[in-house]
C-alpha cells in the first residue's frame, strides 16, 4: 500500500494533502501527560521504547495524522557525543556550555550508538504498529542549529553564544561542525535502518545567519549529511527545514539536494510556490498561533495556505512546532478542513 506522503516526496501531487503536524507528540495531548510523569525524566521518556512508542502513536490514534514522528528530540546527539545534557520541568533544555576548544575536546568525536539504542529500537516498533498508509519520519537537528544549543547550554533568542564563538575561534567552529555532520548522518542512516521512511533535518534557527554563514553553516552541512545519507541509503527521502531562510531556501533546495522543504508562516506563499515548490514537495506552513487561536481566522487561515500550496506536491503542517495550549478542537477543525477542501 502507498503511504501518501512518501508519493509526494516522490513528487506526485495528490488530491487531498498528507498532513501531520510537527512536535505533534507531546504536552497539548491530555493522553501525553500522565505518560511524561511516569518516565519521571524528559530523557527517561525518550529512551524508554514502550513509552515512546506509544507517545508516537498517541497522535496517529486521536487524528489519524499521515505520518508519525519518532518521539525523540535533537540534543540526543549531544548527550551521545558525552555532554551533559537535561531537560528542566517548564525551562526547556539545560546543557554543560560549550565555552571554547578545550570543552570541545572533552567531548567524544563520534556517537556512542549504544546510547542511542533504545531510540532505534522504538523506530522498529513504531514502524511495527502503524498502518501501512501512515509514514515514520525520523529526524535530527541540523548542525548549526544544534551547536547553538551546545555552546549556550540552553536556548537563545539571537544564538549570539555559537556566533560568537564562530567569530572568536572559527577552525574550532569548524571542527564541531565536521563532528556533528558525521554524527547526524550516522544517526538518521540508523534510523533508516530501523523503518523511518524518510527523515528531516530541523535547523530552527538557521533565519539568524547571514548569507555566507548561511551558506557555510546551514546549506553545507545539510547537503554533506544528504551525501553521506544517500550513499549508504541510496534514495533516502530527506525533508529539510531551514527555519527562516527567506529568500535562500531556493538556494538551499538546489545546493543540498533535499526532496522536500519545510516552509515557516513568514515566508511569502508566491516566491515558495514558485521558486520552491516548481523543484521540490514544500511542507508548512500554517502559522502555530492561528492554530491556537481557532475560529474564522483559523479557517482563513487554512484555506490560504491550501489555495497556494495544494494544486502542486504538497503536504500540509504547521510553520513551526504546535503550542502547547493549542486546544484538540482546533486541530479537529484544522483537519476537517484540510480534507474536506
Ligand atoms: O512530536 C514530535 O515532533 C517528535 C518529537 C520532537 C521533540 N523535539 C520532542 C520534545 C521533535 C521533532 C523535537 C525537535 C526539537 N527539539 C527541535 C527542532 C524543532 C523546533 O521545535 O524548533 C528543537 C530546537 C528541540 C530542542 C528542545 N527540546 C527544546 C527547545 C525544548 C523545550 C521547549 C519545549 O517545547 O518544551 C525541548 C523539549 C521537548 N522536545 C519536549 C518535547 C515533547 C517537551 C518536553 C516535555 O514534555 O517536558
Amino acid at each position: 500500500m502507498n503511504k501518501p506522503l512518501i508519493d509526494v516526496l516522490n513528487g506526485h501531487t495528490l488530491k487531498a494533502p498528507p498532513i501531520w503536524l510537527m512536535r505533534q507528540a507531546g504536552r497539548y495531548l491530555p493522553e501525553y501527560r500522565p505518560l511524561r510523569a511516569q518516565a519521571g525524566g524528559f530523557l527517561d521518556l525518550v529512551f524508554n521504547p514502550d513509552l515512546a512508542t506509544e507517545v508516537t502513536l498517541q497522535p496517529i490514534k486521536r487524528f489519524g495524522f499521515d505520518a508519525a514522528i519518532l518521539f525523540s528530540d535533537i540534543l540526543v546527539v549531544p548527550h551521545a557525543l558525552g555532554q551533559q545534557v537535561a531537560f528542566a520541568a517548564g525551562e526547556g533544555p539545560v546543557l554543560e556550555p560549550v565555552k571554547d576548544r578545550t570543552d570541545f575536546e572533552q567531548l567524544n568525536s563520534e556517537l556512542d550508538h549504544q546510547v542511542l539504542a533504545p531510540v532505534y529500537e522504538t523506530v522498529r516498533r513504531v514502524k511495527a504498529g502503524l498502518p501501512p498508509s501512515v509514514a515514520l519520519l525520523g529526524f535530527c537537528g541540523a548542525p548549526w542549529t544544534v551547536a547553538t544549543y551546545m555552546i549556550a547550554g540552553r536556548g537563545t533568542r539571537d544564538q549570539a553564544p555559537a556566533r560568537m564563538f564562530a567569530y572568536r575561534d572559527a577552525a574550532a567552529f569548524d571542527v564541531l561542525m565536521d563532528v556533528l555532520v558525521e554524527a547526524s548522518a550516522s544517526y538518521l542512516v540508523r534510523q533508516l535502518q530501523a523503518g523511518a521512511d524518510a527523515v528531516q533535518i530541523f535547523d530552527t534557527w538557521a533565519g539568524v545567519l547571514a548569507p555566507e554563514q548561511f551558506a557555510r553553516w546551514c546549506i553545507a552541512p545539510t547537503k554533506r549529511i544528504v551525501a553521506m545519507v544517500r550513499q549508504q541509503i541510496p534514495g533516502a527521502k530527506i525533508i529539510g527545514f531551514p527555519r527562516g531562510a527567506g529568500s535562500q531556501l531556493p538556494g538551499y533546495v538546489a545546493e543540498t539536494g533535499v526532496d522536500g522543504a519545510g516552509l515557516d508562516w513568514m515566508i511569502d506563499r508566491a516566491f515558495a510556490r514558485d521558486q520552491v515548490q516548481s523543484r521540490v514537495a514544500v511542507q508548512g506552513n500554517l502559522d502555530p498561533l492561528v492554530l491556537l487561536a481557532g475560529g474564522i481566522a483559523l479557517d482563513r487561515a487554512v484555506d490560504a495556505v491550501m489555495a497556494a500550496f495544494a494544486p502542486g506536491r504538497f503536504i500540509f503542517n504547521l510553520g513551526h512546532g504546535i503550542l502547547p495550549e493549542t486546544p484538540i478542537a482546533h486541530v479537529e477543525q484544522m483537519l476537517k478542513r484540510v480534507r474536506g477542501a
